[in-house]
Parts: C-alpha cells; sequence; structure tokens
C-alpha cells in the first residue's frame, strides 16, 4: 500500500472591496480527482463526528464557516488540525483514522472525497484499523 501524508493545503483566495473568493479545481489545488462533496452542519455543541478510516479514499476538508478540530490517527501517533478559515483546508489520505470535533456553533465542514458513496471502504473498527496499518506500513 502507498501511504500518503497528511496536510494543510492552501487555497487561492482573491481579496478585493467586494469580499473575498476562494476555490479549487479538479486535481489542480487537491491531489485527486473529485468524485462527491458532502457537507456537515448543525453539529451540536460537543458531538464527535467521523470516528472511522478510509481504506482506499482520499479526502479534502475545510471549514467553510465557524470551527472545528481534525484529529487524525496513523496507527501510531495522533496529530491535531484546527480548521478555522475557508482559504485552506486538510487533505486527509487513505488509511488515517479521523475524527472531527469541538465544534463551534453555526460551522459548516466541507469535505470533498476521491470516491462515490462506498460504505464497503470504511473501517470503523480502531483495533482493526491500527493492524491494517501498521501492517501496510512493513
Ligand atoms: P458517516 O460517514 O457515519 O458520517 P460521519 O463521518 O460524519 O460520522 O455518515 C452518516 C450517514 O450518512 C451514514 O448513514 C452514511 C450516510 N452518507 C451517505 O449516504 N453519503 C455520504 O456521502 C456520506 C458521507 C454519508
Amino acid at each position: 500500500m502507498n501511504l500518503k501524508t497528511s496536510k494543510i493545503i492552501s487555497l487561492p483566495k482573491i481579496l478585493d472591496s467586494r469580499g473575498s473568493l476562494s476555490f479549487f479545481e479538479n486535481s489542480n489545488q487537491i491531489p485527486f480527482d473529485i468524485k462527491r462533496t458532502y457537507w456537515i452542519y448543525d453539529v451540536p455543541g460537543g458531538v464527535t463526528r467521523g470516528g472511522h478510516a478510509f481504506k482506499n479514499s482520499h479526502e479534502f476538508i475545510i471549514s467553510l464557516s465557524g470551527s472545528f478540530d481534525v484529529i487524525l490517527n496513523d496507527g501510531k501517533k495522533e496529530l491535531k488540525f484546527s480548521l478555522n478559515r475557508s482559504y485552506y483546508g486538510l487533505y486527509v489520505p487513505s488509511m488515517f483514522w479521523r475524527s472531527l470535533e469541538n465544534f463551534a456553533t453555526n460551522s459548516l465542514a466541507l469535505i470533498v472525497s476521491s470516491v462515490p458513496y462506498d460504505d464497503t471502504d470504511y473501517i470503523r473498527d480502531f483495533e482493526k484499523f491500527k493492524i491494517l496499518r501498521n501492517e501496510a506500513k512493513k
């Protein structure tokens, strides 16, 4: 398995007297072809979303409004990214356990994925994830 690295990706920001505009294009700013877009909103205080990994799909996560944290685990260590601006986002490759938490009221998380929705791509058991991930590193 070819394991990739998570990273913050800055997006273009076009600012003039009318306000700001940012964008990304298929495989231009982000390192995969976009097959699906979804968004998470109306998250009650204290709730954690996610809590799973994907075998194959890659994602790019942006906070379009408000703020939240993305916690990534690579099977050994944990990394926390705070997303709170709409001109950058987090690239999450396959085989990272990821959770979204600490949502501020009225936050809007936009997520683009490299695959159409596929329940069989999910790993929902953290212990199973750690075994698969650490085997893939060998
Ligand atoms: P889930 O992936 O569990 O959400 P989160 O990662 O934020 O905890 O998805 C919640 C429900 O929505 C689940 O029943 C599957 C469904 N769903 C779709 O039908 N299409 C999608 O693109 C996504 C992301 C979820």
